[in-house]
């Protein structure tokens, strides 16, 4: 890939500094980023982005520190769960994000992101686009954003469903304008809806809108600014990689999975790495395995990590993950994870998960169960030998039913 940034060696933790620093500069105060875990209530088992922890203030709620904050949060989402091992997914990654709650409005915030961009990280402004809402029945066009960037002198491709931003059914939502980064080899052509080289770094909200449960809109209180911006994506683009598994994040994972288990191949080991990063953040908030929740999440990553091990090498284990990982792991989400508890919950997931394998296989090699199987089957399977139906699945190599990010039925 051609320089996207004129900063060179610039490193993760650069970043998030840089970013910080320049929205504290501009009146903007910490938010410590809270954990994985939602407060008590939420319907949602995950924190899955910067605002998730921020919505009652953004739905009018006086926050403690002012109207200008800005924070780093770590986020999960199981929603991309199969796409994990291509270039960019990852289940547990940080968020920057900024907001105005009833404070300065979109223009101010597009004009401070592409500064930033360009004169903080220095990106080349050449290699910018962005989209705006171009307006519909809910919501006229965005001008106020359309003018920034006209002035700003970067080019503008207006959409409507994809400048719509809301978190769900009903809350808070908005128009709002992203901003793209070119990663061709070549001059930057077309626009972020014609060609995917243009990649996605940072989505600016102007949460002024809540959708009611009967799917109208009605005015929120004030006025909001919502933005975020994946740190590890930022990151990766700006030390000149294609893969975010290159970006220094990731750095020590490089290191020693080739050493550990070398034959796996490219895909494998970004899955291994993700998952396997993910669920020490995860035991790191203190979730443990279990059959439902959060718990069940959290063992369904570590049976894919085991799954991808075991495919081609059965004798490859868990308690060969060396402590530098659940270290670097830790220190980097600023956690106080005991290592040695951490190995000790891996290792008894693994020793469950063989155990059930081994059950699994005879059961399943059973004249009653080597065709296609019925409810009933499942339900027995489940019930009598503690099989779960993804376990069977897997099993029969049938594809896995995804992994909600609500909670879900009892899983063994
Ligand atoms: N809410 C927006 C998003 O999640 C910006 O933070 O992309």
């Amino acid at each position: 890939m051609n320089r996207l940034s004129t900063r060179t060696g610039i490193g993760v933790e650069d970043v998030r500094r840089t970013f910080v620093e320049y929205f504290e500069e501009r009146g903007h105060r910490t938010v410590t980023g809270s954990t994985l875990l939602p407060p008590p209530g939420d319907p949602v088992l995950f924190t899955t982005s910067g605002m998730h922890p921020l919505t009652p203030y953004l739905e009018g709620r006086p926050h403690p520190l002012g109207r200008r904050l800005v924070n780093v949060q770590r986020c999960l989402r199981t929603t991309d769960l199969d796409e994990v091992g291509d270039l960019t997914h990852l289940t547990v990654f940080e968020m920057l994000g900024t907001w105005s709650l009833g404070d300065y409005e979109l223009p101010q915030s597009i004009e401070w992101g592409y500064r930033l961009l360009t004169e903080g990280f220095g990106v080349d402004p050449g290699r910018l686009h962005t989209t705006v809402f171009g307006g519909d029945e809910r919501s006229g066009p965005d001008t106020g954003s359309l003018e920034t960037w006209r002035r700003l002198g970067v080019p503008v491709e207006l959409t409507v469903d994809d400048n719509w931003w809301s978190g769900g059914p009903t809350g808070p939502c908005g128009p709002d304008s992203e901003m793209f980064l070119w990663t061709g080899d070549t001059e930057p052509r077309s626009t972020p809806t014609g060609d995917d080289r243009w990649v996605e770094v940072w989505n600016h909200v102007s949460m002024r809108y809540r959708t009611r449960p009967d799917g109208t809109l009605e005015p929120l209180p004030r006025r909001n600014v919502d933005t975020g911006l994946g740190l590890e994506r930022l990151t990766t683009l700006l030390q000149g990689r294609t893969s975010v598994f290159d970006c220094d994040v990731f750095t020590p994972w490089r290191r020693h999975l080739p050493l550990l288990w070398g034959d796996l191949d490219e895909t494998s080991t970004r899955l291994v790495t993700d998952h396997l990063r993910s669920s020490l953040v995860v035991l790191g908030d203190g979730v443990r395995p279990s059959s439902t929740g959060r718990g069940y999440v959290l063992r369904r990553i570590v049976r894919r990590v085991l799954t991808t091990l075991w495919r081609d090498d059965p004798t490859r284990e868990l308690v060969d993950l060396p402590g530098e990982l659940i270290e670097h792991t830790r220190d980097h989400f600023r956690q106080d994870t005991d290592p040695g508890l951490v190995r000790d919950v891996l290792l008894d997931e693994e020793r469950r998960f063989r155990r059930l394998l081994d059950v699994g296989r005879k059961v399943l090699d059973r004249p009653r169960f080597r065709g296609p199987l019925t409810e009933d089957d499942l339900r027995h399977l489940h019930d009598t030998h503690g099989l779960p139906r993804d376990l069977v699945q897997n099993l029969r190599g049938e594809p896995a039913p995804s992994t909600p990010q609500t909670p879900t039925p009892q899983m063994r």
